[in-house]
């Protein structure tokens, strides 16, 4: 069997993946939409409780205004279809309430656990699940995806706009639409050498000289304005930027929220 052979339909779908940001006029079908939400929903979630939700927003005007409120992107405006993907612990605990779990708890001297940091996590780790099956779902039918992290900044706006209430949480946007690219011609961007990343049974801290190797392939054209290096470049436009003291102070909101006792 020769490397080609090997290569089945799925891991084919997963290599030529690339972020699409810009989108073909062509409209995603009703068919389509529901394929994907379909894909997210086969998804694996634990306990089978599905701790997530998904906001398909199809208004105009609210994608428009996602646009700033997701750190000025203006694909997210011409996007045919975005999906918001909440952690969402509501639904399960206001099924609770109605099950009679706060008085059962008080008759059998148990304490009524109600969501903390760990319930947080592990409905993201749901949502998120579920994003990625909805990504890999629209790329087997030529349909590219972007996800916007963004969507965890502004949580007062955005709780507002979607109506969020306290246990529900947005942690990850995807935008989709058929590529105005012809995907034959994409480049793909790299990754990381494997043995960076995949450690046999103990984790590794890299030294200066192991950095140097990691990072010998990503090319980079410019460096942004004060940078002289790449750690410099990334830092000063990811890490420390603006958009990411808007994403810690949003998220230590939405989490001081959440683990409020009433
Ligand atoms: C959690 C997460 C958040 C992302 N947020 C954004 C975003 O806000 N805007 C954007 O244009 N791309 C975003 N992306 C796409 C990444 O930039 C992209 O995946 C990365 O550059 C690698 O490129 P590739 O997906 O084409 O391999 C995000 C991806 C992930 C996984």
């Amino acid at each position: 069997m020769n490397e080609k052979e090997k290569i089945n339909k799925v891991l084919e779908v997963i290599n030529y993946r690339c972020t699409v940001r810009a989108y073909d006029k062509k409209l995603i079908s009703q068919k389509e939409v529901d394929m994907i939400i379909h894909g997210a929903m086969r998804a694996p979630t634990a306990g089978n409780m599905m701790f997530y939700s998904i906001i398909e927003v199809q208004n105009q005007k609210m994608k428009d205004k996602l646009v700033t409120t997701c750190d000025n992107q203006p694909h997210i405006a011409k996007a045919p279809l975005v999906l918001i993907f909440l952690a969402d612990m509501q639904r399960w605990y206001d099924y609770y309430v109605v099950s009679g779990i706060p008085e059962l708890c008080a008759e059998k001297d148990l304490v009524y656990r109600t969501p903390d940091e760990s319930d947080l996590l592990l409905a993201c780790c749901d949502a998120i699940i579920a994003a990625q099956n909805a990504v890999i779902v629209a790329e087997s039918m030529g349909i590219g995806s972007c996800y916007i992290a963004d969507i965890i900044e502004n949580i007062e706006t955005h709780r507002e706009m979607f109506n969020l209430s306290k246990w529900v949480f947005p942690i990850i946007m995807l935008c989709f639409g058929y590529p105005k690219q012809d995907p034959s011609k994409r480049i793909l961007k790299q990754r990381f050498p494997k043995k960076f990343i995949h450690f046999i049974d103990t984790y590794k801290r890299l030294n200066k000289e192991e950095f140097s190797e990691m990072f010998k392939d990503f090319a980079k054209d410019t460096l942004v304005k004060n940078a002289e290096n790449l750690g410099q470049d990334y830092y000063l436009g990811k890490t420390g930027s603006e958009f990411s003291q808007e994403m810690s102070r949003s998220v230590k909101v939405a989490i001081q929220d959440w683990v409020k006792k009433e």
